[in-house]
């Protein structure tokens, strides 16, 4: 997707009615003894923990963000995925620095390079700006968001993305959207010095991926599940229908559900608070083997991006 296709999304995008005022009675932790987002977060390869269910922020306006990362922190949320796409890092961090009781160590804030380049020094620069816009201090994962550019472009951005997590302005580094060419050309670069520790590509029951799956799992990568619902776009599919009304659970319960299962972190996005609170509500039923398999298997490709 070209930049000027991004933005043209982004102006569909509707700032919620009423923006949210701060009052205390928001700011309440929302943690429910089943609440998945309560539970230990997974470690990565690096020996790092990440939390497992994490808020999406695409095609999420400034104050959009504002309101809703405030709204996913009282809920729980301590995972935030931004990108410099996204043109919201700014207010992610103002959202989260504003956001009382917090220590910076609470917090795992993700964000993205826009395009890869064959200037190394194009790419530092370009972090460096994410980490100064979004106001964190540093950046705990910073992703390569696309395999775009070709070999060279890929290696040489990596290098960059790897010195700035030798001298820590990234704590970890990632891949986003790669197939298993470009997981490999990876892993198997001589001069490789800091390994990814996800490949974040779209992963829900109707685009499975099992083969990029597998090749991440080989070398440790752990899958980052983006479009977790698919984009809204199955809700109405008669075995998600049949399934959430067994597990009496939403459709969007039932696939967040499913991607924990498979044990992948994931990335609901809403921008609409019930549908946030929700969305992470998970930890009260278990999906059983015969039903996850039941949804692996709806798999059909779907791609609701790029
Ligand atoms: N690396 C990449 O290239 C890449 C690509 C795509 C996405 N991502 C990341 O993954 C995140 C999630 O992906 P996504 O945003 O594309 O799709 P998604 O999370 O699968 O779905 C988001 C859509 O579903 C709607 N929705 C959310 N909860 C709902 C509910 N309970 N009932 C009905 N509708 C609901 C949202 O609308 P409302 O906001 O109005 O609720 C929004 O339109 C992104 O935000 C981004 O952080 C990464």
């Amino acid at each position: 997707m070209t930049t000027t296709e991004m933005l043209a999304r982004k102006v569909k995008v509707q700032t919620p009615p009423s923006h949210p005022t701060l009052h205390s009675s928001h700011l309440k932790p929302k943690t429910p003894p089943t609440d998945v987002i309560s539970q230990p977060n997974p470690k990565l390869s690096n020996g790092l923990s990440i939390p497992q269910i994490q808020l999406g922020l695409y095609m999420m306006s400034g104050p959009e963000t504002t309101g809703a990362v405030h709204w996913a922190l009282a809920a729980g949320y301590r995972g935030f995925d931004s990108a410099q796409w996204y043109e919201n890092e700014a207010e992610t961090g103002t959202a989260i620095l504003s956001y009382p009781n917090l220590t910076r160590a609470d917090i795992f804030f993700t964000s993205k390079l826009r395009d890869n380049s064959t200037s190394y020094a194009t790419v530092r620069q370009s972090i460096a700006q994410s980490v100064a816009t979004s106001n964190l201090g540093h950046i705990d994962l910073f992703l390569l968001h696309s395999p775009y550019g070709g070999r060279e472009a890929r290696l040489t951005s990596w290098r960059a993305l790897e010195d700035a997590v030798l001298e820590g302005q990234v704590r970890m580094a990632g891949v986003s959207n790669y197939g298993v060419k470009h997981i490999e050309e990876l892993m198997t670069w001589e001069d490789l010095r800091v390994k990814p520790v996800v490949n974040q590509i779209e992963m829900h029951p109707f685009n499975t991926q099992v083969e990029i799956r597998e090749v991440c799992d080989k070398h440790g990568i752990k899958i980052e599940a983006y479009a977790p619902l698919a984009r809204a776009m199955r809700f109405k599919h008669p075995v998600i229908k049949r399934l959430a009304a067994k597990y009496a659970c939403s459709p969007a319960q039932l696939m967040v559900r499913w991607s924990i299962q498979h044990g992948f972190v994931t990335l609901p996005k809403s921008a609409r608070q019930d549908r946030l609170v929700a969305n992470a509500d998970v930890g009260g039923f278990e999906i059983s083997q015969e039903d996850m398999d039941e949804m692996d298997g709806l798999d059909e490709k779907l791609v609701t991006d790029w």
